[in-house]
């Protein structure tokens, strides 16, 4: 199955994507990279990409006239690659109808927070500022809304009375790479099917 992962920061999830196809290979893990965009320049994420050989494309919204020409032309920049399946790694912006008519039911994405709480931008915070006692992260299927899609899977972490929202989002990203890797793994090998808000993986 063929990949493209979208990144926004450092890329620490792509990397453990790249590092597990790297180890398994791409037959015995079922996928393949093939292109990594991003919404903005100069992060590492693309710097990994291109360590690894791999096309990249970025999509800036300021770069278009209006949000929706800009959906228009991540999903074009995207469809270039002929993706099976589209990885949000990461990746901090909401992507439109058009991305959606062409790759929701096929796009996941992972949220360092366990949905369906804490959605958005600042999950870890959030989690943390409300007193949570455990936090995690979620792996799941982008649709519509904001971190609202179909869950596949989820990771538990504890939060420590020391915690800062660094050392949490650290802690919470090492299940999360892991749990991302495992998930993208099955549904690249086995298939899967969506039935309401059920994820059928057989
Ligand atoms: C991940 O925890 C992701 O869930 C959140 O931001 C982090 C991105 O990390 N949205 P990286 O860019 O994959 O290192």
């Amino acid at each position: 199955k063929r990949l493209v992962v979208l990144v926004s920061g450092s890329g620490t999830n792509l990397q453990a994507l790249l590092d597990a196809i790297a180890e398994h290979g791409a037959d015995a893990y079922g996928a393949e990279i093939v292109a990594v965009g991003a919404d903005r320049t100069g992060i590492a994420g693309l710097e990994r990409a291109e360590r690894a050989g791999l096309p990249t494309f970025v999509c800036r919204v300021k770069d278009y006239a209006s949000r929706d020409e800009w959906d228009r032309a991540l999903a074009e920049a995207t469809a270039a690659h002929a993706p099976d399946l589209v990885v949000s790694a990461g990746f901090m912006k909401i992507v439109g109808k058009e991305f959606l008519a062409r790759f929701g039911g096929r796009t996941v994405n992972t949220h360092p927070a366990l949905l369906p709480s804490f959605p958005g931008a600042h999950g870890v915070r959030d989690a943390l500022a409300y007193g949570a006692k455990v936090t995690g992260c979620t792996v799941h299927f982008v649709d519509d809304g904001v971190d609202s899609g179909p869950i596949i899977a989820q990771g538990v972490v504890d939060v420590r009375d020391e915690d800062d929202e660094s050392a949490l989002h650290e802690r919470i990203k090492e299940v999360e790479r892991r749990l991302l890797v495992e998930v993208v793994g099955r549904l690249a090998r086995d298939g899967f099917s969506i039935e309401g808000r059920k994820v059928v993986i057989p």
